[in-house]
């Protein structure tokens, strides 16, 4: 059965980006130190052979358990879900072969027309809200999951929705001290969770909720 679930990187004191870190100041990451702190957030990420390669950074990386797991969170992807800002931070930086391989559902306001990328990503801009979104992911995921890509808006949105069913965070020991939080509104919906597992690195620690 086809599963949501959330897989983001957060700060110590519960960021998912830092306070500077936005489409106006992409140029510049010394802006309120956006860049360090976004950098230290997502190192683990860079050092991993599975994300080299998907992003064609080039060869080498480090493999085990770490890239294991990044690897099964893109295959189980049928289809994504994000927010515009995370949109269109990532359009500008991705490369041309976007690294989603899936249909990925944009919540927006704007009205745009898809934007097809080789490879087999391909963005839809939803105007009609989280639930159409959800509904067009369920319909073109098949039988593999759905990912709430982020930013922390469009995941505050579904843990609302009480439709989450497994959270995945990797916890980064820095503090950000500012920025978009994750949890700035819980919701009476919000669902609990259990730990069902927990990987400790010297980088980050892989925490895995699922509904309890
Ligand atoms: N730490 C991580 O793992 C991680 C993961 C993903 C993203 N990020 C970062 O998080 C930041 C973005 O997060 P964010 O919370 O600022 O923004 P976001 O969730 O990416 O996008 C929010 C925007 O999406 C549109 N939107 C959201 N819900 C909507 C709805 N129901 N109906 C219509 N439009 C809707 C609105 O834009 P419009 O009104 O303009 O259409 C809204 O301003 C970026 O810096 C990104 O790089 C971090």
């Amino acid at each position: 059965m086809t599963k949501i679930f959330v897989n983001i990187g957060l700060s110590l004191d519960g960021y998912m980006a830092p306070e500077g870190m936005d489409i106006a100041h992409w140029g510049t990451p010394d802006h309120k130190n956006w860049g360090a702190k976004w950098g230290t957030l997502m190192s683990w990420v860079l050092k991993q052979q599975y994300f080299r390669e998907l992003l064609k950074f080039g060869p080498g990386g480090e493999t085990g358990e770490v890239n294991d797991m990044l690897r099964h969170t893109l295959e189980r992807s049928g289809a994504n879900i994000m927010g515009k800002r995370m949109f269109d931070q990532g359009a500008i930086s991705w490369p041309e072969e976007a690294p989603f391989h899936t249909p990925v559902y944009v919540l927006t306001h704007e009205k745009r027309e898809p934007w097809v990328r080789p490879g087999g990503t391909t963005f839809y801009f939803v105007n009609d809200g989280p639930e159409s979104a959800l509904e067009q992911a369920r319909a073109s995921a098949g039988d593999r999951d759905i990912r709430i890509s982020g930013g922390a808006d469009v995941v505050q949105q579904y843990l609302s929705m009480g439709v989450v069913d497994e959270l995945e965070i990797a916890l980064a020991p820095i503090l950000f001290g500012g920025g978009q939080r994750l949890f700035a509104s819980p919701q009476n919906s919000v669902p609990q969770f259990r730990i069902d597992k927990v990987l400790h690195t010297p980088d980050v620690t892989h925490l895995r909720y699922v509904r309890a």
